[in-house]
């Protein structure tokens, strides 16, 4: 299962979920119904679950749409099968369990009554069980190891009682890279599909690139006097006769204002520093002794001549994670890919 919630990571829901699909993922997961309606009005045909908290109300819209429901507690489970009956659809679900992460599910030592009502709820199909992990990419795999061993107790369930056991998922990014034993019968990552690494101490027994280049240009350029400021709240003053150049980019882009006076960008290869505080559309760079002429590249997270700024720097910066700078990522900012053919592909196969 390829997760795609959150804009795919912020690399586009859509070109992003025909990409796995095409390169093999069999199921995509996303957190919100919206999200799996989107993917649905694209066409995709592909099993959806949508893993994040149910809604009552949104029930309907799941059974119509052929989108897998997460259940996390008898209670829902109940609503869902109600809601199926009275609709004459078969609701398709995925049961939660809760094994450490502390959100969603039904405890894992509290789960047997929730199965046997799954077996027993006529009008649905639990064709999935599922947990979640809370640091499966930490150094000290104690933890994961635990939350492991509760998922398979628990879901030892089925073999007891002579049922067909759903199918087992609990391996995020850093379970499919230090936690083989977690892969059990599907895998649900996430980050390192983008080609980024779950965190600092991850294993990183899966080699990834990034796919993802964060561009802008300069649309501006000016001389600064000595003692002059650059931005709201004059968090800057050119110590010197100094080259600014202006990106429209800002914080409206989820290009974080935290960046300001700290970020860096390349230009022609060379990091340059933000300086002044970061405006909703545009931020200042110091152009040191380059050279930038309008409507030159600038390149804010990726490579550019020997340059290079990673997601993980950025968000060091920032004093976050990847995930959060990737998802972060405004609508204002088109998106390109470089090679769509799988995607456009998969599109065309559906007419
Ligand atoms: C329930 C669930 N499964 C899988 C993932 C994917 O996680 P990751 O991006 O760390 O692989 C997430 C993301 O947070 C999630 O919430």
């Amino acid at each position: 299962m390829a997760v795609v919630k959150a804009n795919a990571y912020g690399h586009g829901l859509v070109p992003a979920a025909w990409t796995f699909l095409a390169a093999g993922a069999s199921q995509l997961g996303v957190a919100f119904v919206e999200e799996g309606l989107e993917l649905r009005r694209a066409g995709i045909t592909a099993p959806i679950l949508v893993l994040g908290g149910l809604l009552g109300q949104q029930i309907g819209a799941f059974l119509d749409y052929d989108l897998t429901i997460g259940v996390a507690s008898p209670e829902k489970l109940r609503h869902v099968n109600e809601a199926a009956e009275q609709t004459g659809r078969r609701a398709k679900v995925h049961l939660k369990i809760d094994t450490g992460m502390g959100r969603l599910g039904k405890r894992w030592d509290r789960c047997a009554e929730f199965f046997a009502q799954g077996a027993a709820s006529e009008h649905c199909d639990v064709l999935g069980v599922y947990s979640h992990f809370a640091n499966a990419d930490a150094q000290d795999p104690t933890f994961a190891r635990e939350q492991l061993d509760h998922f398979l107790a628990a879901t030892s369930f089925y073999e007891r009682e002579g049922l067909p056991t759903p199918v087992r998922h609990m391996a995020n990014s850093g379970a499919c890279l230090g936690h083989p034993e977690a892969w059990l019968d599907m895998v649900r990552p996430g980050i390192l599909l983008y080609g980024v690494y779950p965190g600092p101490e991850a294993r990183r027994t899966i080699d990834v690139q990034p796919a993802l280049t964060l561009k802008t240009r300069v649309v501006f350029y000016k001389v600064v006097d000595e003692g002059l400021t650059v931005g709201y709240d004059l968090t800057w003053r050119a110590p010197r006769t100094t080259r600014v150049v202006t990106l429209p980019i800002g914080y409206g882009d989820g290009y974080a204002r935290a960046l300001s006076n700290r970020g860096e960008v390349l230009i022609e290869g060379v990091r340059r520093p933000i300086v002044g505080r970061m405006s909703m559309d545009q931020c200042n760079v110091d152009l040191g002794d380059g050279t930038a002429y309008n409507g030159d590249e600038v390149v804010l997270i990726g490579a550019q001549g020997d340059g290079r700024i990673t997601v993980e720097e950025v968000a060091a910066w920032v004093d976050t994670i990847p995930y959060e700078i990737l998802t972060m990522l405004g609508s204002r900012i088109p998106r390109y890919y470089l090679d769509d053919s799988a995607a456009a592909s998969a599109a065309a196969s559906v007419g």
